[in-house]
């Protein structure tokens, strides 16, 4: 029997395990208010936070955020240099609360184009929250979905030449063991805020049957409640994954 999610029942019922943002609307939200866009990037940052530790309650175990894309050097390099300087500030400033939490954070997307200081602080937060055993938080920080398949596929075929892999072990369990979300369960849930009905080049082999919600709350806007809502809603729907059902 299909339950539909209720604040009363928590949102646990048919709830989504894994709900992955993409977190937009910052700029315009600064803009709105006569502030620079960079003011809204930090307003935004802020919100990811209670976003993560509403989680447990919602009965959501993984959820993964958009932060930054392949395709965001295209910004101003005053606007790409403020958000590198934000997400170093973010993980030394959050990671100590996130252990305290116990959320386990990882990171997904090319790390070789960061520089060197914002790698090392990644590769902290990821160790300091190894053992963390509750909410998994994954955030995609120069993550496109071509160039992590692209990059997936190169791996793949060093394998192949190497003879470590058969050509014929290439199947739908095998590619997406090379992909960066190895250790993640497929997307249920794509939210997107700010209006924009596009994915932008997020999660795209692992969402193909996930559910979306594209909500015009721009992201510094985004609260718990807004998240509580969006996860009820869907526990009403119907996953069929191409079959029928009764
Ligand atoms: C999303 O907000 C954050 C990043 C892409 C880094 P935007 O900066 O895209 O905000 P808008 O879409 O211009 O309002
Ligand atoms: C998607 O937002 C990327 C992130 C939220 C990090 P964008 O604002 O970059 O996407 P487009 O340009 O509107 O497609
Ligand atoms: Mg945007």
């Amino acid at each position: 029997m299909l339950l539909a999610n209720t604040p009363e029942t928590g949102g646990r019922v048919n709830g989504p395990r894994h709900v992955a943002i993409i977190m937009d609307g910052n700029g315009r939200w600064a803009v709105a208010r006569g502030r620079p866009r960079l003011f809204g990037h930090h307003s935004g940052a802020r919100r990811v936070r209670e976003i993560v530790t509403s989680c447990p309650d919602l009965g959501v175990k993984y959820v993964t955020i958009f932060a930054f894309s392949t395709e965001n050097w295209k910004r101003t390099q005053s606007e790409v240099a403020g958000l590198m300087s934000l997400f170093r500030r973010y993980i030394m400033k959050e990671m100590q609360a996130f252990v305290k939490e116990n959320v386990r954070v990882r990171f997904i997307g090319d790390r070789l184009k960061l520089d060197d200081k914002l790698r090392g602080l990644m590769d902290e937060a990821e160790e300091m929250t190894q053992q963390c055993t509750g909410t998994n938080l994954t955030i995609a920080l120069n993550y496109g979905g071509r160039d992590e398949v692209s990059r997936a596929a190169k791996r793949l075929a060093t394998d192949v030449a190497s003879g470590r892999l058969s050509p014929d072990a290439i199947d739908e369990e095998t590619l997406p063991k090379y992909l960066d979300t190895y250790f993640l369960p497929d997307p249920d849930l794509v939210i997107r805020t700010s209006g924009e009905a596009r994915i932008s080049n997020f999660l795209l082999w692992q969402s193909a049957y996930a559910e979306y919600e594209f909500i015009d709350t721009l992201w510094p806007d985004f609260t718990p409640d807004v998240f509580a809502e969006l996860i009820w809603n869907y526990g009403a729907r119907d996953r069929r994954y191409g079959a029928v059902t009764a």
